[in-house]
Parts: C-alpha cells; sequence; structure tokens
C-alpha cells in the first residue's frame, strides 16, 4: 500500500491525488482521499486506482489544506469501497500501511465494548482503538496514539488526521516506511519519496518508533514513541532530479527497459576508473571491508531479486572461488540457517529495501552477529539504513511493479564483485583474460545493450505468436538458468501465461512430458563452449516433440541454431561473463510484448504489488 499526507497553506486535494499516482505501483486495487478544512472533512473512496478515485470525485470541491490519501494492495478484507481507506472512528481519519497482526483479538475486545466496525480492515482496529483513548483518558491525539501503540502488533505505519484542522497531523512509523518532504507551502508525509511534488526539497527519514506531529503552521516534530522524547530531525537535501512520468512511452515498462543502457553506463562509469595503470574497480570501503573478511556469502532475496542472486552464485564461486549459498528470505527466515559470524556474509539483494521477508532475514543475521551487505535500489530504504555496507544499485525509481532496470543493474553488481574477489591467477584460467581486459570489455557491454533493444520488433512479432499459448517453457544452463527462472517469472506475472524456467539438462526429468506440436520453448544460449553443445542437445530433444522453438543467443552460435529454431534473436558476440546482462533484454520485451498483445495492464499485473512490506 501507499500513503500520503499533507499539512500546509495550499489546497491539499491536488497534491494528495498526484501522489497517490506515483504511489499507485504499491497498490492499486482501491484508493481514497480525505481533505479537512474550516468547512469540515470530506472523504471520498472507490475502488480502483486514483483514475477511478478522481472520477468519483467529479466537480466536487474539496476544499482544506491538509489531507490523507491511500492507495491499497488488499490484506484484510477484499478489495471494496467499503474496505478501501481513510478510515474513521469518531473525529478520526486514518490511512495506513503494513499489518496489525493482533487485530482480530482488538476488534473483538472493542465490538464487546459497543464499537460498531464498518469494514472487515485492520486499520479501523488501530482508529477504534486510538479514538477510544483519546475519549476516554481526555488525551491528546499523539498523546493517545503513544499509550495504545504498545498493543498493536506488527509491522505498519499510519497517518491520522483530526476533524478539526487545527490539531496536529499525526504519523507512526512501526516498521513500514514512512519519509516526510519539506517545502515553503507545508509538510509532505508519505510512504516513499514518489509521492512527493517538484517543489520538496528537503525530506527527513522517519525510523522504526518514530512519532511525526505536523502542525497546520508547517512546524513538525519527531518523538520517540516509548519515551517520548524529541529527536532532532537530519534532513537530506533532494538534488536530484527524479524522473517522474512515462515520458513518450505508453508503460513505465517499456521505459525502464529503454533506460538501460543508461543505467549500466552510470553504474559501471561510479565502480570502474583509469589511472596511469590502467582500468580499476572501486567499491566503496565499507562494502570492500565486509567482503574481505567473507570466507562465505549467504545472499537472500524474494522474487527477482532472488534470481539475481541464483546468478551471482555462478559468478562468484565460479571466479572468486568462494561458496556462496543463496536462499528465498521467506525460507531462509523460517528454518533455522546455520550462521557463522566467522566466515558468513550475508548479502540481501532487494530494489525496494522494504521486503518484510528478506529484511528479517537481514536482521536474523545481524541478531547472530554476521556481518550484512545490502544491494538496494531505494536509498534511505529500511535495508539501506540497516545493513553494515550498502551498495546501490543506481538504477533510478522504478515503477513498473516487474522489475528490469534494477535486476539488471543487481546481475552486474553481482558480477562486479566477482570481478573484485577474483584472484588475477583464477581469473585468466577461467576466462582466459586479465582482469583489465574483462573491465574493459565490460564498459562497452552498455553499447551492445542498445542492439538488445533493437530486437525490440522480432520479438513483438514472436509476442503475437505467444500471446494465446497455455504455457511457454524457458530452457538455460550454467548462469543462463537463473536468466531462464527470471524470464518465466516475467512472463507469468505480467502475461498471465503459465511458464516454467528450467535447467536444460532437467528437461528430461520431468517438462519434457509437457511438450508437444507447437509448444513455446525459448532457449538462452550463452557462447560457453562448455555448454553450448549441451544446449544445443537439449533443443533436438524438444524439437523433436514438435516444439516451437526460439533461442536468444549470440550471433557466432548462429549455424548451431538454425536449424533448430523458428526464431532466432541474436545478440552481439560477448564474454559469456556478460552475456545474461544482454539476454535479459530480450527476455524483458518478450514479457512486455505478450502482454500488451494480450491487452492486459502491464506496469500493474493483478494481485502483485511492486513493495511487498507484509510476509
Ligand atoms: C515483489 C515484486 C517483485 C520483486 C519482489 C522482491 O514481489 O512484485 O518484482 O522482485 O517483490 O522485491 P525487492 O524490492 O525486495 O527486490
Amino acid at each position: 500500500c501507499g500513503i500520503v499526507g499533507y499539512t500546509g497553506k495550499k489546497s491539499a486535494l491536488p497534491f494528495l491525488l498526484d501522489g497517490l499516482e506515483q504511489l499507485e505501483y504499491r497498490g492499486y486495487d482501491s484508493a481514497g482521499v480525505a481533505v479537512v478544512g474550516e468547512g469540515g472533512a470530506a472523504v471520498v473512496r472507490s475502488v480502483g486506482a486514483t483514475k477511478e478515485l478522481r472520477e468519483r470525485i467529479g466537480d466536487r470541491e474539496l476544499r482544506g489544506t491538509s489531507g490523507l490519501g491511500h492507495t491499497r494492495w488488499a490484506t484484510h478484507g477484499v478489495p471494496s469501497e467499503k474496505n478501501a481507506h481513510p478510515h474513521a472512528a469518531g473525529p478520526l481519519l486514518i490511512v495506513h500501511n503494513g499489518i496489525v497482526e493482533n487485530s482480530r483479538s482488538l476488534r473483538e475486545e472493542l465490538e464487546a465494548r459497543g464499537e460498531v466496525f464498518a469494514s472487515d480492515t485492520d486499520t479501523e482496529t488501530i482508529v477504534r482503538l486510538v479514538n477510544r483513548t483519546m475519549e476516554e483518558g481526555g488525551l491528546s491525539l499523539a498523546d493517545a496514539v503513544r499509550s495504545v501503540i504498545h498493543r498493536l502488533e506488527g509491522s505498519y505505519s499510519f497517518l491520522i488526521l483530526h476533524r478539526d484542522p487545527e490539531v496536529p497531523l499525526v504519523a507512526v512509523h512501526r516498521g513500514a516506511p514512512l519519509v516526510v518532504g519539506l517545502c515553503d507551502h507545508g509538510v509532505f508525509v508519505a510512504s516513499d519519496v514518489t509521492a512527493f511534488p517538484s517543489e520538496v526539497r528537503s525530506t527527513v527519514f522517519l525510523e522504526p518508533d518514530d512519532l511525526l506531529t505536523v502542525e497546520p503552521s508547517g512546524l513538525f516534530g519527531i518523538r520517540c514513541l516509548a519515551s517520548g522524547r524529541e529527536r532532532a530531525a537530519e534532513r537530506i537535501g533532494r538534488n536530484r532530479t527524479e524522473e517522474h512520468g512515462k515520458g513518450d512511452y505508453p508503460h513505465y515498462m517499456l521505459k525502464e527497459i529503454c533506460e538501460q543502457p543508461r543505467v549500466l553506463a552510470e553504474l559501471l562509469a561510479g565502480k570502474i576508473s583509469s589511472g596511469p595503470a590502467g582500468l580499476s574497480l572501486h567499491l566503496p570501503p565499507k562494502v570492500e571491508a565486509v567482503l574481505a573478511r567473507a570466507r562465505r556469502l549467504r545472499i537472500v532475496g524474494c522474487g527477482t531479486s532472488y534470481h539475481a542472486g541464483l546468478l551471482g552464485k555462478y559468478r562468484i564461486e565460479d571466479l572468486a572461488g568462494r561458496p556462496v549459498e543463496v536462499e528465498i528470505a521467506s525460507e531462509f527466515r523460517y528454518r533455522e540457517p546455520l550462521l557463522d559470524p566467522a566466515s558468513d556474509l550475508l548479502v540481501a539483494l532487494t530494489q525496494s529495501g522494504e521486503t518484510a521477508d528478506t529484511l528479517a532475514a537481514l536482521r536474523m543475521a545481524r541478531e547472530a552477529g554476521v556481518p550484512t551487505l545490502a544491494l538496494v535500489n531505494v536509498p534511505g530504504s529500511t535495508i539501506a539504513r540497516e545493513a553494515d555496507a550498502v551498495l546501490f544499485l543506481e538504477a533510478g525509481p522504478e515503477f513498473g511493479v516487474a522489475a528490469t532496470k534494477t535486476f539488471l543493474a543487481q546481475i552486474a553488481l553481482l558480477t562486479l564483485l566477482a570481478l573484485h574477489l577474483a584472484p588475477e591467477e583464477r581469473l585468466a584460467k577461467k576466462t582466459g583474460l586479465s582482469r583489465q581486459a574483462l573491465l574493459s570489455e565490460f564498459l562497452g557491454i552498455p553499447g551492445l545493450l542498445d542492439k538488445s533493444l533493437s530486437l525490440d520488433s522480432s520479438i513483438a512479432s514472436l509476442a503475437r505468436e505467444l500471446a494465446a499459448a497455455p504455457l511457454v517453457l524457458f530452457l538455460g544452463r550454467g548462469a543462463d538458468y537463473p536468466l531462464a527462472l527470471e524470464g518465466a517469472l516475467k512472463f507469468k506475472e505480467i502475461t498471465y501465461i503459465h511458464a516454467e524456467g528450467y535447467p536444460g539438462g532437467e528437461l528430461k526429468h520431468g517438462p519434457l512430458a509437457l511438450v508437444e506440436k507447437e509448444t513455446p520453448v525459448i532457449a538462452l544460449v550463452s557462447p560457453d563452449p562448455r555448454l553450448l553443445p549441451k544446449m544445443v542437445s537439449n533443443m533436438q530433444e524438444t524439437l523433436a516433440r514438435g516444439a516451437r522453438q526460439s533461442a536468444i543467443t549470440a550471433r557466432s552460435a548462429f549455424e548451431e541454431m538454425a536449424p533448430l529454431v523458428a526464431t532466432e534473436l541474436s545478440l552481439p558476440d560477448c564474454s559469456p561473463l556478460f552475456f545474461p546482462i544482454l539476454s535479459s533484454v530480450p527476455l524483458q520485451l518478450l514479457a512486455y510484448h505478450t502482454a500488451c498483445a494480450r491487452g492486459l495492464n502491464v506496469d500493474r499485473p493483478r494481485n502483485l504489488a511492486k513493495s511487498v512490506t507484509v510476509e
């Protein structure tokens, strides 16, 4: 879910609606706003996204200089108008992100005391509890929140506004991110900075157990929820002009796919520098320090980030000779992984820096005394703040729910880590090239990504064929296997067509039974002389069963591929080390064009959210 609030001198509604549009990638099954002014309070809610909410508001003027907005991704209660936020109790209005885990027992207790609930949400429990406490104890809103907060279990954040415009707005951070945005005419508070208008020049990241109060004058204070003590607010300048909007692209996803050559070029330019001794690789000192003492890397992540981690294992074990374990964060955290503070480094991969399971895995490691490194895209996110060392993906904000440019940045950074950790001799033995030569080739990869993008029209015609398929198989060996998994995930996420990613060698242990006449198979074929002949024999197996085969391969493999495939998507030749960076782009475009051919909402696939702050 995404939340936004404003208190200031200007009319709140336009800011709230624009902010919600920017936050929609966090949830879009229902939306709502509340505006408070001299004339009282108005609340409008609607099923769907901000567009539907705008239609619901129509020509109505909702006057007021304070307000709240919410875009929802349902957890408790189905998406419906009655479950859409803001929720109300007495004079209070609330928007909330995250989960109150003991809401059922609290609700029963409140119902027994005569409260009548209007929704099925856990959110309403919060506002009813706060309101009761405020009334019964004669407390201010902020004090009522402080006195009940210990009763609300879970990881969440919320904003509460009083219908009296003179009462300060209250915001609470109890595990779900909140950031304050400051400008000349007022104060914003939201789930992330994308909700802020361009005039917001500085921000303050709230920390867990912070209570923020904002007076209508714009004065604000941050206190510790438990002790009530004020804390100083560290203001961070916002000099980077975040690129908002889709520009000339029909979808964020396509825009973000097309940004990849620039994203990669900028990422590499910040890490690889040339000096008198040639090219060298520089990582932040803290990152170098945690890597230097790590004898075993424990990578955790969810979804696309997990797939990037798998690729990292292939690269780091192969080139650096250090053992790497990769695990889905939600599994890692609920088993009892054997963690060794003396040898392990936990590496958390996460675009958002907020994924609940990845955060829990990171905290588990920290509690066990294991150093932590995070590869994160969102600066100021919880995982970026809690990890001992951070490498930023520097991909800029990503709005499409399906991760694209951040996956590319993740696999590029993991490849850089492998190059950093690899002893020179081993590198030469494994790749036949020196670190210098590989870094130099790496710097040329952004240019080759343009070639990957130029396959767009061939991919669009393949996509039209796939649009009616019941199933698509993605195959790959070696580091192409994680790519096959990612290709299948991207495909099913946004096309709603079942897709499976498999290692080529596993084909005959099961999935070959699915192959019949015209079954689409997408083979990823790296120019790796050890693996290429093996993939060719896998492709012969599927071809013999009538598969409609396509290959994403290097130009030099053309002859081997020609008899096997109906569509060949050939990429420029490069070291096998960099091939997945090039081949991730056609996989993204294939999912994108197939979803478009099926008329689906590419940026906002059903049931999915960009940032999963609940477990
Ligand atoms: C959600 C998103 C996925 C993403 C996953 C992990 O499920 O829809 O695209 O890969 O979360 O997110 P993270 O921010 O931790 O990389």
